[in-house]
């Protein structure tokens, strides 16, 4: 006879879910209430609030929050949060899917260590699967100091599908507290970095380390905060005063993207009328060819509502580059700023504005350049540096996009900067020169003092020889009508009009399908 077994002990239904509420509830409160408390008063939000103000409500939906380590070594094995120092998960923008990971600087200081580097990689590989950004928000020690090597090997596999999903997917990094190290290059892979003033810092080295190679005294902020990157270094697109303020700024940047490189970034239908006249751009060109003015002025008048959401605002200003609206479609702008060194091309904005062509091209969204360039930056400092090389990246950057392309040339147009600024030469799609515009191969002193330099010596009078020649120059070249006889300009028009015809321009090419050659890639002169 068979012996009876003992009855197991059975465990309800509703006991189960309240064993899973609790370890859920754990996993929400990893942190402590003492390091929240820390983050709040450093000004910081936690990294599930961050989430909170990100996404639209109630749309975020949490991927492995029962994961944790399982690390063992300096007593880490002691203590095993669930979630580990990470949330991830996805959710919407704006009714758009995104994904998102948020480093917990309150569990092991935001360290990342094997567990954190998986939950990363599972949302990423979904992003790229799914044809949707990523979105990081990094607050972080860096590399899980207890887990060794393991933590370096998470970093090589988020840097692995950073290149992967690089022109496929957007990526965007938001840097809300330290990003110190190594671990610095995932976000500088990703396509636009956020930083937050006085709560982030990103270096390779810390001020301790410099002090000690170098000698250098410098603080944290001094060297790695946001707008040392914003301005300096050019690491950060943009600046946020605060992580609401970030957040804000994030999903902004999101209205004028796409969410993958097969589809167009979203329509606002238009409030603003696609044939307003800019009877403002009419007298904006000052008389004298050596006076600045503001491009700002064109682009507040030209786009949509006067909307702009410019990128890198405070580096190589230069060169302006950003985001904008035309008839409800956005499209990408550069446009030279006369303002700051007269508007030439020199080794930051060329390659400002090169990363910048290259990103709206991989993802769909037109360009728009406004030509007002005297040439490149003269001196040795530019030329031991390599303008030469840096140059060239913009020059292959219009070349090789394939987006619909258009340019408006208000004034200055001369030599090789011509070229490389969204010429017709090199493909443009359509290209309008205002009355004002003067392509040239340079400006008519320059000119001048090279063709005639042995007339004006050996004149009488040389200085009124000299403004003889440069009067007849500038009525000879220093116009688009030369230009506009080969077609090099498809029309010269009104500055009022410049609206009107970018947005017929932009309506005409929107079906613009472009083959190119089949190859592996090409070699972008880095
Ligand atoms: C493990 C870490 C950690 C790390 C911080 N913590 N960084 N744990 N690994 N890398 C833990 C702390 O022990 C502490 O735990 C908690 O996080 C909060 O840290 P605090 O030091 O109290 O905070 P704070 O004073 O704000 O200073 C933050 C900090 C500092 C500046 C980031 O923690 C720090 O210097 N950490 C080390 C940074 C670092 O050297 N990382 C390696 C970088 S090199 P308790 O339990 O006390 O709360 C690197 C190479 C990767 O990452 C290369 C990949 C390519």
């Amino acid at each position: 006879m068979a012996s009876e077994r003992a009855p197991r002990p059975t465990t309800s239904v509703e006991e189960r879910v309240e064993a899973l509420r609790a370890r859920k509830d754990q996993a929400r409160r990893a942190g402590g209430e003492k390091a929240v408390a820390r983050q709040h008063e450093g000004g910081k939000l936690t990294a599930r609030e961050r989430i909170d103000a990100l996404l639209d409500p109630g749309t975020f939906v949490e991927t492995d929050m029962l994961m944790r380590h399982r690390s063992h070594g300096f007593g880490i094995e002691e203590r095993r949060p669930y979630s580990d120092a990470v949330i991830t998960g996805w959710g919407l923008i704006d009714g758009r899917k995104v994904f998102v990971f948020a480093q917990d600087f309150t569990v092991f200081g935001g360290s990342l260590g094997e567990v954190m580097a998986e939950k990363i990689c599972k949302i990423m590989d979904l992003a790229l699967e799914t044809g949707a950004p990523v979105i990081g928000l990094n607050d972080s020690g860096g590399a899980r100091i207890q887990e060794g090597p393991v933590s370096l090997a998470g970093y090589g596999y988020i840097f692995d599908r950073n290149v992967r999903s690089s022109g496929v997917t957007p990526q965007i990094s938001a840097i809300m507290g330290p990003c110190a190290g190594g671990v610095v290059y995932s976000p500088a892979l990703t396509d636009f970095t956020f930083m937050v003033s006085e709560t982030s810092y990103m270096f390779i080295t810390g001020p301790d380390v410099i002090k000690a190679v170098t000698g250098e005294t410098v603080t944290h902020e001094e060297l790695g905060g946001a707008m040392t990157h914003a301005s300096k270094s050019g690491v950060a697109h943009f600046v946020a005063s605060n992580d609401e303020d970030c957040l804000d700024q994030v999903r902004y940047l999101l209205s004028f993207l796409p969410s993958n490189n097969f589809e167009s970034p979203p329509f606002f239908p238009p409030t603003d009328d696609p044939m307003r006249a800019c009877d403002e751009l009419l007298d904006l060109i000052p008389s004298s060819p050596n006076k600045p003015y503001d491009m700002h002025q064109i682009i507040g008048c030209v786009f949509d509502d006067g909307e702009f959401f410019e990128v890198h605002q405070h580096w190589a200003a230069n060169i302006i580059c950003g985001f904008a609206r035309l008839a409800g479609h956005s499209v990408g702008v550069v446009a030279n700023q006369p303002q700051v060194l007269a508007g030439t091309l020199d080794i930051t904005s060329s390659t400002k504005a090169a990363r910048f062509v290259r990103f709206c091209d991989a993802f769909n969204i037109p360009l728009v350049t406004f030509v007002d360039v005297p040439g490149f930056l003269p001196g040795t400092e530019q030329e031991y540096n390599g303008i030469i090389r840096h140059g060239a990246k913009l020059l292959y950057a219009f070349t090789e996009a394939t987006v619909p392309r258009m340019t408006v040339i208000t004034r200055k147009a001369y030599g090789g900067a011509y070229l490389v600024m969204n010429s017709k030469h090199i493909r443009a799609d359509v290209s309008f020169a205002w009355p004002t515009a003067e392509i040239a191969v340079m400006g008519a002193e320059g000119a001048v003092n090279v063709i005639h330099r042995r007339t004006i010596a050996s004149a009488d009078d040389p200085e009124g020889e000299r403004a003889d020649l440069i009067a007849d120059y500038q009525e000879k070249f220093s116009n688009p009508y030369l230009a506009a006889e080969r077609g090099y300009v498809d029309d010269i028009i009104e500055p009022q009009d410049t609206r009107k015809r970018l947005v017929q321009a932009l309506e005409m090419l929107r079906s613009k399908r472009e083959t190119i050659p089949q190859r592996k890639h090409g070699n972008v002169p880095l």
